[in-house]
């Protein structure tokens, strides 16, 4: 079958890389795609919330399954936009309706259904302008540190753990009155701070059924030892040491299973991944968000690690059959580290040319990924903060780092930074 792909990062590279391996899959295209996911199909330079040149495109394309890989499309609704129309309606499009992608698109929306459901999160409130006074005393109330969350999108910049009241009482102000994030941060969801561990956990549903694909943990701060700004994430492992049988089933039983009955009780229409954000509070997990889609760099641990076909994976969430669908895990362990353009997460420099990929993808059990890079005159240069993401497996973690570094050394541009310590808490 035909395919598409929308999305242009790391996540997308790896998931066109496993797509093509699948005996299923027949021309594979990628909007819009980036010097890596062009090995494997066509890249098409179609934006990504462009809805009617996909629809397009679909159509020309005899696409039959398309899988949306960032967030922004589905809140906006891309997979109604599909179904909706009997020209596309039969496509299989992997990722929920607009109503159900709330689940990632409110912070309030999520909280109240995790609460429906009896689903373990932190405690929270949530306020407008129109109860602001409110917000305030309650703030003061609160012991610290305290979490505030923008309730809509914000690029994963709308979550600020202050330390002090005054600072979370100075942020509450930058979101509601002076509208930080705009229509985002119109609303705030005021959470008590989670102690523990995190970890992100893949499931694949249909709305009724579920399978869980894989598990990872990303290091999302730029510094080592889990110091300085926040990113879209530095590096990741899976599997991670503490999921064992026992936690894993609590996270199935507590939180997954519920979450999908959840969703099948209200009625959301959601055929595609839920990421589930959570944190290890002393063995027990909590949920600290749902996200509608895929991870980034998490994608480039799962999708090396899973066995399956993921084509057919796929499409059994369009024919009735994901219950019955074996997965299955290499036995290896998998470390993938990002490389980013210095000055990331704040301003940097782009265009820049890069050099080795070619040598460190030749690396037996490496993958190199690329994220934001691009094409100049048929050279590979640098076209945002996170700018590609290698890779490997190994028998134990520590080799598999080892050799991640060992090809991230053959790979250079100008400004080059990556985290050299990713797994440095269970080596
Ligand atoms: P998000 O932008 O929603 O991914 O949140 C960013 C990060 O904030 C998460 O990955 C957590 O590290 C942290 N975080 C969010 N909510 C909480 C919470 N309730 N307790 C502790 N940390 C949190
Ligand atoms: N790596 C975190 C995310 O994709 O949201």
């Amino acid at each position: 079958m035909n395919i598409l792909i929308i999305g242009a990062g790391g996540r997308e590279h790896a998931l066109a890389w496993k797509m093509a391996q699948s005996h299923q899959s027949g021309d594979i295209y990628i909007a819009p795609g980036n010097p890596g996911t062009a090995e494997f199909g066509t890249n098409v330079p179609i934006p990504i919330d462009d809805f009617k040149s996909l629809k397009a495109l679909a159509i020309e394309k005899n696409i039959e399954l398309i899988v949306v890989g960032p967030e922004e499309p589905l809140v906006k609704g891309i997979y109604d936009y599909f179904s909706n129309d009997p020209a596309t309606a039969s496509i299989n499009v992997i990722g929920p309706s607009a109503k159900a992608a709330q689940l990632e698109g409110s912070k309030a929306f999520s909280k109240h259904f995790m609460q429906r459901h009896q689903i373990p999160t932190a405690g929270y409130a949530e306020f407008t302008l129109e109860n602001y006074e409110a917000g305030l005393t309650y703030i003061s109330s609160q012991p610290l540190p305290i979490v505030l969350k923008a309730d809509g999108l914000a690029a994963g910049k709308g979550v600020i753990i202050a330390m002090t009241h005054q600072e979370a009482l100075t942020s509450f102000k930058e979101m509601l009155q002076d509208k930080q994030f705009g229509e985002a941060s119109s609303k705030v969801v005021i959470e008590q701070f989670l102690e523990g561990i995190e970890v992100s956990v893949f499931a694949l549903t249909d709305g009724h059924h579920y399978q869980i694909i894989g598990h990872a943990k990303d290091y999302k701060r730029i510094g080592e030892g889990d110091t300085g700004l926040n990113t879209g994430g530095m590096g990741c492992v899976s599997p991670v040491p503490f999921m064992d049988a026992l936690f894993m089933q609590k996270v199935e039983s507590n939180i997954i299973a519920p979450t999908i009955k959840g969703i099948q009780e209200e009625g959301l229409v959601y055929k595609g991944f839920v990421f589930f954000g959570l944190m290890n509070c002393g063995g027990e997990p909590y949920v600290i968000e749902y996200n509608c889609r895929l991870g980034d760099p998490e994608t480039e641990v799962i999708l090396p690690r899973l066995q399956t076909d993921l084509v057919s994976l796929l499409a059994a969430t369009d024919n009735g059959t994901l219950e019955d669908v074996n997965i299955e895990f290499h036995e290896a362990t998998f470390a993938t580290v990002m490389a980013v353009s210095g000055g990331y997460p704040g301003s940097y420099q782009k265009n820049l040319p890069i050099t080795g990929i070619a040598l460190a993808a030749a690396l037996p059990e490496i993958h190199v990924f690329q994220a934001g890079t691009g094409f100049q005159e048929n050279t590979i240069v640098t076209k945002g903060g996170r700018v590609l993401t290698v890779t490997s497996s190994a028998a134990t973690l520590n080799s598999a780092v080892i050799h991640v570094q060992k090809a991230l050394s053959m790979i250079q541009f100008e400004g080059m930074y990556f985290r050299k310590d990713i797994g440095y808490e269970f080596l």
